[in-house]
């Protein structure tokens, strides 16, 4: 193979961009330091190795960002994660948000929700819209969206076990708005292996989850084009207090386990691969975590040319939405966590983070107040448009520092995916324990450095205030739950439980077989059946996944 020069990389590149930039022209025809000084779409190293290995943006292997004139085109999508109590009462704060210049929406669901049981059910009994909203029938979907238009928001949805019940009921909704399936745009997290591994809210065993999964990659190709179709996180695991090179072995490993199931159950790459996406977490020590998302990247497109095949550029394209660390939030002095929140989110733009949620400053506390939600939000409006960051590509590419670091987080978490490999894969690594062992270990070595005060936390172990007073928290109204309740049953008393009990037959016999489930889950949740008894047809069917470890 000719090795090329770096004038003719530059010459390809400086074409890409042309190409992409009649569809995507930068936001400014020129971009500027306060003092005037033009800045440059990109500061490259001239030399054939360093463009070798780190790459332009926009190219294999992605070092430096997935598109070539990245934020200069447009920012990342300012996706605020919210949902509590009633779908009515948190419709009202997702338009809030949008009417504060949130550019995307992030469903939190309600753990009986997330776990596929209905809000009169007794193992609902207490989380009834407490960590998320309340849904149980294509009903709620309808109240959740209303005036929401699906042809213009984008939606994430926290949502894996019962996924493939509340994507279709998304579709659903935009078949009443008049919105196709065709033209919703938004992403599942669909991921099950994270939720054994660190996360909990997961229902069946593991191959009858990966049909799901894959059930929903080979719909969604076909159907719902423009789905982004899971949400491989790394943050659940560094929640649970993983090392950031754990954070981005054990999601690629995952990732990996993804790809091999979908072409397993016959799908090209190529054909799903495009639509896969990831979550990580923004976390402290800043520059580890910029160089964790830009070896993550890299890593991810080796994997994807080298061990699938994949040719679509898209394919080898890692797209991620990013949220700050909650668990690095202090219940003490919540006023700093403002500070550590930006710093975070810098950490994720300098990164090259599609998306992003920042935290807000009592969410160590409780669930964010409208006021707390909005400074939230404002501080990414801040980085976006005051910081003067996005005005060039990877602003902190070519640092000796953050290469070096991405180099070596890149070898360190390849290391760790290769003994997963050995091991038989994630799904076989997970049923071994192994991925938990090393994260409770790593979880205990940090706990045991804050606790010998080795690791400062401002306001904890250091900069203590006596007699603190207690910032105003948001608080879930129980007659909530109540209602939600008696709206639930007013709902079974209206639909025509006749349509339900054929539909979820119908499921249940699919369920038995090998046929893509999707459309069954479509019929059981048009004809109003609920999340509970769509999940407890599953149930019926494949089980629930009793932990080894
Ligand atoms: N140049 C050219 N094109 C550009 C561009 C640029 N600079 N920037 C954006 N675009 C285009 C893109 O091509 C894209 O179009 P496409 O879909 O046809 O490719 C469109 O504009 C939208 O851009 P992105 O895809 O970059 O941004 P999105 O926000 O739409 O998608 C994502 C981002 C990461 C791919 C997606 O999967 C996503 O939104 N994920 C969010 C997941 C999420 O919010 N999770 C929250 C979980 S909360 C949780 O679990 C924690 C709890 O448990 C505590």
């Amino acid at each position: 193979m000719t090795v090329k020069t770096f004038d003719e990389m530059y010459r390809e590149w400086e074409e890409n961009t042309r190409q992409l930039l009649k569809k995507y022209p930068e936001q400014r025809e020129r971009f500027e330091t306060l003092s005037g000084i033009e800045v440059d779409r990109l500061y490259t190293s001239q030399s054939e190795d360093d463009v070798e290995k780190i790459g332009f943006p926009g190219q294999y292997p992605y070092t430096r960002g997935i598109r070539p004139t990245m934020y200069r085109s447009r920012n990342w999508t300012m996706r605020q994660y919210a949902g509590f109590g009633s779908a009515t009462e948190t419709n009202k704060r997702f338009r809030y948000l949008l009417d504060q210049g949130q550019t995307g929406l992030s469903v939190a669901f309600d753990l009986p929700t997330q776990i596929g049981y209905d809000s009169d059910d007794p193992m609902a009994a207490g989380e009834v819209g407490k960590v998320g909203v309340a849904i149980d029938s294509l009903a709620d979907m309808e109240r959740l969206l209303d005036g929401i238009p699906l042809d213009r928001v984008s939606t994430s949805m926290t949502i894996n076990a019962p996924a493939s019940v509340l994507l279709a009921m998304y579709i659903a909704v935009g078949e009443k708005q008049g919105v196709p399936a065709d033209q919703l745009t938004g992403t599942i997290q669909n991921d099950i292996l994270k939720e054994y591994i660190a996360r909990g809210t997961y229902i069946f065993p593991p191959q009858s989850s990966m049909r799901l999964i894959t059930d929903i990659f080979a719909y969604c190709a076909e159907r719902v084009p423009k789905w982004n179709t899971i949400s491989i996180s790394g943050y659940h695991i560094r929640e649970a207090g993983s090392t950031a090179v754990q954070e981005v072995a054990f999601t690629l490993a995952d990732g990996i386990a993804y790809v091999k199931a979908a072409i397993e159950a016959g799908l090209e790459v190529d054909q799903f691969a495009p639509r896969l996406s990831f979550f990580f977490n923004a976390h402290n020590h800043f520059f580890e975590e910029v160089a964790k998302f830009r070896a993550a990247r890299r890593l991810w497109a080796k994997i994807m040319k080298e061990r699938f095949g994949a040719e679509n550029p898209r394919s080898l394209q890692l797209r991620f939405h990013t949220q700050t660390g909650g668990s690095t939030l202090t219940a003490q002095q919540p006023e700093n966590n403002v500070v550590r929140v930006t710093l975070q989110a810098l950490s994720a733009v300098l990164g090259g983070t599609q998306s992003l949620h920042t935290n807000a400053r009592d969410e160590a506390l409780a669930l964010p107040t409208e006021e707390s939600a909005r400074v939230a939000l404002r501080t990414q409006q801040i980085i976006a448009y005051e910081s003067g960051v996005t005005h060039t590509v990877d602003p902190l590419g070519g640092s000796w520092y953050v290469e070096a670091l991405t180099d070596e987080i890149e070898q360190q978490a390849l290391n760790y995916i290769d003994r997963i490999e050995e091991m038989g894969g994630a799904v076989s690594a997970v049923e071994q324990g192994y991925m938990q062992r090393e994260i409770h270990r790593a979880a205990l070595e940090t706990q045991r450095k804050i606790e010998s005060g080795e690791e400062v936390l401002v306001g904890v172990n250091r900069f203590r205030l006596e007699n603190e007073q207690q910032p105003e928290l948001y608080q879930v109204d129980p007659q909530l739950s109540r209602e939600q309740v008696n709206r639930l049953q007013a709902l079974r008393e209206k639909r025509n439980g006749e349509e339900v009990k054929r539909r979820l037959a119908a499921l249940k016999r699919g369920a038995e077989g090998k046929a893509n489930l999707m459309p069954l889950i479509l019929d059981a949740v048009r004809s109003y059946a609920t999340v509970g008894e769509i999940c407890h047809a599953l149930r019926d069917v494949f089980g629930e996944y009793q932990p080894s470890v």
